[in-house]
């Protein structure tokens, strides 16, 4: 199966944990692009759905699904989103496409957050992806200066800017031993809007594609 096919695999998969009649959260990347077009099937059973980023936004309502925001929607009972990497733990880096921070906020306002990847995702150790930080464009220069102390390579995303306006430092390099220690730690970093990391507030729930089907990962 090529890489696209897992990911349609995995997004067509995750159509069983979404509750009908309810508002849901989802995500923003290629392997949720497959799921928003599944979503269209079933777009008339769902009250709509909160977005991570303008692009999943304007693919959700082509589709059919009412788009509503986290203020008007209140606490989700499922948020569906893919991830860059992810660990056995269920810890993630995601903020390959830079919606890293709205996705935080949704994930951090739903009961459920189920992820959804492709086997090449799944790591032993966190960091091989390099890491996306958000900044403010005045503190660019500063965080990244803070950032090689942590022992990182940051390398500014060009010609980015995120839907909140913002830029994107890569983060190369980090050995993530403690994914939860270094997310506060860039986290208090004056100028930081947020990070990749998803220690803190891990995902539920893994499902995984690959050849032989769907692995699901749970959490505790
Ligand atoms: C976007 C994300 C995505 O979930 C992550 O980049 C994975 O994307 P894809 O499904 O395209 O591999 O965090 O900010």
């Amino acid at each position: 199966m090529t890489s696209e096919n897992l990911k349609q695999a995995v997004a067509e998969a995750a159509l069983d944990y979404v509750p009908r009649g309810e508002i849901i959260g989802v995500g923003t990347g290629a392997t949720v692009n497959h799921f928003i077009r599944a979503l269209g099937r079933i777009a008339g059973d769902l009250e709509g759905a909160v977005s991570s980023s303008e692009a999943s936004t304007r693919l959700l309502e082509a589709e059919g699904v009412r788009v509503l925001t986290l203020n008007e929607a209140g606490d989700l009972p499922v948020y569906i989103d893919g991830a860059d990497e992810t660990t056995r733990h269920l810890q993630l880096i995601k903020g390959g496409g830079g919606a890293l921070t709205r996705e935080k906020v949704i994930a951090a306002a739903s009961r459920r957050f189920i992820c959804i990847v492709d086997s090449s995702k799944l790591v032993g150790t966190l960091g091989r992806f390099p890491l996306p930080v958000e900044v403010i464009p005045m503190a660019r220069s500063y965080v990244g200066r803070q950032l090689v102390k942590l022992g990182g390579r940051p390398v500014l995303r060009e010609g980015f800017t995120t839907d909140n306006g913002n830029l994107i430092l890569d983060v190369h390099d980090l050995t993530i031993n403690e994914p939860m220690k270094l997310e506060q730690q860039i986290n208090n970093i004056a100028g930081v809007v947020s990070n990749g990391l998803f220690a803190m507030r891990p995902a539920d729930i893994v499902l995984i594609a690959e050849e032989g089907g769907i692995r699901t990962l749970k959490g505790q």
